[in-house]
């Protein structure tokens, strides 16, 4: 197998909580490789998770992926898209669907066309939550052959980005490869989010929150083995293929809760119940078999414990990156009565 080493990459959404982490992962274990990150910098995307590199390997461009004319100017001379940019949040889908379908739809089709345009590599970053949902005693797990059946306006505009993806590679001949991948955690994710929402209440005095009956499972990856996979897929990933990401994390939200409370000194009743989400996913669950098989790739980050540790570390020694956007995310849940 032909390996492809890209010198010069484009990454979309590299100020976001994923896509740094992959810039950080290059940067560190690619010496060679040049980054250019192009991100909108909305509410998700903070500029401070790419400081401190290298300018001469990592070059920000502040612009929108919507937008065809930068595009053009910004794709050629590089000799892969890896895209992560998107609205990538659930509950405001369900609060406003509007820009998920810009961004991650057109979005989407906007990159695919600039990529076939130049003749550019395409790695498109995408969720296992276009497969819908499984029952919690279900003994199957998605697979690369799973039908899609995707539950949230967020789900569902990854499901179509995906499909735009397959088109344009057959009909256009785009030589791109699409990653799936379960809920990452780690430091640098948005406080909106489940993990790092519990952790930044707790450490403001507020009561953890949890939706419905807490039994909903998802099945979790440190981000740093989702940016190894993608970069694994990205070099000797076969060209027209998707990859399902996962590292056997699956945990139901009040097993995840009462850890972090345990953690951080607290009594594992000591949480509220709140309004669950609408069209709330029951289970997610990722068989990563093709991945390691075909690609040998492995999870390095496997002990949930020592992950959630370092992570409730980072949200307690950081907390001016979070702060000023927690005020804001609360204020928007509890609009929300969540
Ligand atoms: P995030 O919300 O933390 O970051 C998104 C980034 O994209 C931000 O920097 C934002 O400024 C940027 N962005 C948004 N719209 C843009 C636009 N129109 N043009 C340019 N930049 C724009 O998201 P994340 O959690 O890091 O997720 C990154 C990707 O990984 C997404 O595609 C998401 O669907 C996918 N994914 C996420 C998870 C997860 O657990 N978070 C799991 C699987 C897949
Ligand atoms: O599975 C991959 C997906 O994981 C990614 O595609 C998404 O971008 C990412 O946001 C994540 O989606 P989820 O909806 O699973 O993540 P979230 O952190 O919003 O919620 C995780 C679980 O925790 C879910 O069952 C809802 C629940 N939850 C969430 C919040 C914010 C709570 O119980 N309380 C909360 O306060």
């Amino acid at each position: 197998m032909t390996e492809f080493s890209p010198k010069n990459i484009l990454v979309t959404g590299g100020c976001g909580f994923i896509g740094s982490n992959f810039v950080h992962y290059v940067v560190n274990t690619h010496p060679d490789v040049h980054i250019t990150v192009l991100d909108a910098l909305t509410y998700a995307g903070n500029i401070e998770n790419i400081k401190g590199l290298p300018e001469d390997r990592v070059t920000f461009m502040h612009g929108n992926i919507c937008d065809a004319d930068l595009l053009d100017r910004l794709v050629p001379g590089h000799d892969a898209i890896v895209h992560y940019a998107a609205e990538s949040h659930n509950d405001n889908s369900i609060a406003n669907p509007a820009p998920f379908l810009e961004t991650n739809v057109d979005g989407t089709f906007k990159l695919l066309q600039a990529a076939r345009k130049y003749d550019v590599r395409y790695h498109h970053i995408s969720t296992d939550e276009v497969y819908g949902d499984l029952a919690l005693d279900d003994p199957h797990r998605f697979t690369e052959e799973t039908p899609y059946n995707p539950s949230s306006p967020y789900s569902s505009t990854k499901a179509s980005s995906d499909l735009l993806v397959r088109a344009w590679h057959r009909t256009f001949g785009v030589k791109a490869t699409i990653s799936n991948c379960s809920n990452n955690y780690g430091p640098y994710q948005h406080v909106e989010k489940f993990i790092p929402r519990q952790i930044t209440n707790i450490l403001e005095g507020q009561r953890p929150k949890l939706y419905g009956d807490g039994l909903n499972v998802r099945d979790w990856i440190h981000t740093d083995d989702h940016s190894s996979a993608v970069w694994t897929i990205l070099t000797k990933g076969v060209i027209g293929e998707t990859y399902l990401i996962g590292a056997d994390g699956e945990r139901n939200n009040i097993t995840v809760l009462k850890s972090i409370l345990r953690a951080m000194g607290q009594p594992e009743d000591a949480f509220e119940l709140v309004k669950d989400r609408p069209g709330h996913d029951r289970r997610y669950a990722i068989d990563s078999t093709k991945l390691r098989t075909q690609l040998g790739w492995h999870p390095q980050h496997t002990d949930f414990a020592e992950g959630l540790e370092q992570t409730i570390n980072w949200y307690t020694d950081n907390r001016q990156w979070w702060e000023a956007a927690k005020a804001k995310t609360e204020k928007r849940y509890q609009g929300q009565g969540q």
